[in-house]
């Protein structure tokens, strides 16, 4: 089968067909109610609904709107979350479970809801979500996830036969899900938050965040924001100072190509219960209707070339969809948390006015809103029905001690690794590769791009100092650790760093 070759940069169709919203960056100290780091779904979704609330709120962007998690993810909004329902009755108890399914149908409810009263053109339409197995020792966590969601309430069914082109030996299906184009939406909600003092800014990163009489949050200018409350939405907390959020997220990788296939698609929206996991929806655009096919999750930094799980992608796609066309792809990070519930609400139980939202695991467009849902409940009548079970601090991350106990060994075993491997000192490289190199003991990463330049940086993460890894499919330096990704030149695609790494010089033609 022909292979794919990776001409194009990496390409998601959200950003494609979107232009860049408007807004300025802070260039001035301004005081707001709530200032609200992170300019994706789930800052603009709490931002929306406390200015609605009547707070007056400023969103500060590190870079665009809409350009990070938001504007790389499948764009799912379902409830339906793998088969998540049986893990969290036997972990938390059928009462948890019951809230997370009533939060999630909520948020799709609300999400219908502000799409229709501002009549957004985003490409919405309700769905039947659906979890399959290719293989017999799923059939039964099947269908006891079917009858475990109907008695939550949820419009599920087992079925034996999909209508995708693939022969499964069971599915559980959700009825009444959703998709739609992630940052239409969130660009048109943005257009209600300017205004009676409240701000949206861009390209405005947060580095620092004090707590005096109100917070006090800096930005990489030098600007300042007084707030009485601060919600940090930036996907990874950029707030170092307390929670040991870095040692209980946990950053994964994923990989989409969007496809024109031959075949029309039958609708729905998929993913296998099994590793390595497949999903599927389809993609209404300019050119016609492709196809989305997702998968090939691991962990940020470790793991095989990056190239490979696009070829992976790419295969499988051409496999279930014989001549199909690739006409995008891209890939995401996640954060995972080690009882798989999100983040949402106070950052540590001592902070009343510090707020949270992250780890949301492949699953943020409702659990964006369901943050968003909770954090307004919290600041404006002081409870949620769903804090408990949302809790960043709750008993439960204690209890999920094996998994927290594992991925903290990888991490430790990351940095050991990183620091122990050997690397040579030749530089020779071709166009569009990258290496490790050791400069007067010193490790420095080399990138040589199109044009023969090559760049070079010193390859320990700004973080907390583990080694970096070269991400060959996006051209970036990867943290294994904490997920922290730099450009070829140092600069900062994703935290929990917040300094952009030291370029070394020699840089040469
Ligand atoms: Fe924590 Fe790199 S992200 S050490």
């Amino acid at each position: 089968m022909e292979k794919y070759t990776f001409a194009q940069p990496p390409h998601p169709y959200w950003l494609a067909s979107t232009s860049d919203a408007d807004y300025p960056v802070l260039d001035r100290d301004i005081k707001v109610d709530a200032a609200i780091i992170g300019g994706g779904i789930t800052g603009i979704s709490c931002a929306y609904l406390l200015k609605k609330a009547g707070l007056s709120v400023a969103v500060l962007e590190a870079d665009r709107l809409g350009q990070g998690a938001t504007g790389h993810t499948t764009a799912k909004i379902t409830s339906q979350h793998g088969l998540i329902y049986n893990k969290i009755k036997k972990q938390m108890g059928m009462e948890a479970a019951q809230q997370y399914a009533a939060a999630n149908e909520q948020a799709i409810r609300e999400i219908e809801a502000i799409i229709q009263e501002k009549e957004i053109d985003c490409d919405f339409s309700r769905q039947t979500a659906y979890v399959y197995t290719e293989r017999d020792g799923y059939v039964q966590e099947i269908e006891e996830e079917a009858k475990l969601a109907q008695e939550l309430g949820i419009e599920a069914n087992f079925v034996t036969e999909i209508e995708l082109p693939i022969k499964i030996k069971a599915a559980v299906s959700f009825g009444k899900q959703a998709q739609f184009h992630p940052r239409k939406y969130l660009l048109a909600l943005a257009q209600d938050i300017p205004d009676d003092n409240s701000h949206i800014f861009i390209q405005s990163r947060v580095v620092d965040i004090d707590e005096e009489k109100n917070y006090l949050i800096t930005t990489a200018a030098g600007k300042k924001v007084v707030a009485e409350k601060v919600i940090i939405a930036s996907h990874y907390p950029c707030y170092n100072k307390a929670g040991l959020y870095f040692a209980r997220l946990f950053p994964h990788r994923s990989y989409v190509v969007a496809i024109k296939a031959q075949e029309a698609y039958p609708g729905g929206m998929y993913i296998t219960a099994e590793e390595p996991g497949r999903s599927f929806r389809s993609l209404p655009t300019e050119d016609g209707e492709l196809i989305m096919i997702g998968g090939e999750h691991h962990k940020t930094g470790q793991g095989v070339d990056t190239r490979q799980h696009y070829q992976n992608l790419v295969a499988y796609a051409r496999e279930v969809y014989p001549g199909a066309e690739i006409l995008y792809r891209w890939s995401t990070q996640d954060y995972l948390t080690p009882d798989q519930i999100p983040y949402a609400g106070y950052f540590l139980p001592n902070t009343p006015n510090l707020f949270l939202a992250t780890g949301f695991r492949r699953w943020g467009m409702t659990n964006s809103m369901v943050s968003a849902m909770i954090i307004r409940d919290l600041i404006v009548s002081g409870e949620s029905p769903w804090q408990d079970l949302y809790n960043p601090s709750r008993q439960t991350i204690a209890a999920s001690g094996k998994t927290f106990v594992v991925e903290n060994l990888n991490v430790a075993n990351q940095l050991i690794k990183g620091k122990l491997s050997a690397v040579p000192t030749d530089t020779e490289l071709e166009a569009g590769e990258a290496k490790v190199i050791m400069i007067d003991g010193d490790k420095v990463g080399v990138y040589k791009d199109e044009k023969g330049t090559q760049h070079l940086v010193d390859t320990t993460c700004t973080h907390l100092g583990c080694e970096l890894k070269w991400n060959a499919a996006e051209k970036s330096w990867d943290c294994p650790c904490h997920g922290s990704r730099f450009t070829y030149e140092g600069e900062i695609i994703e935290g929990p760093a917040v300094k952009p790494l030291r370029t070394v010089k020699g840089q040469t033609d």
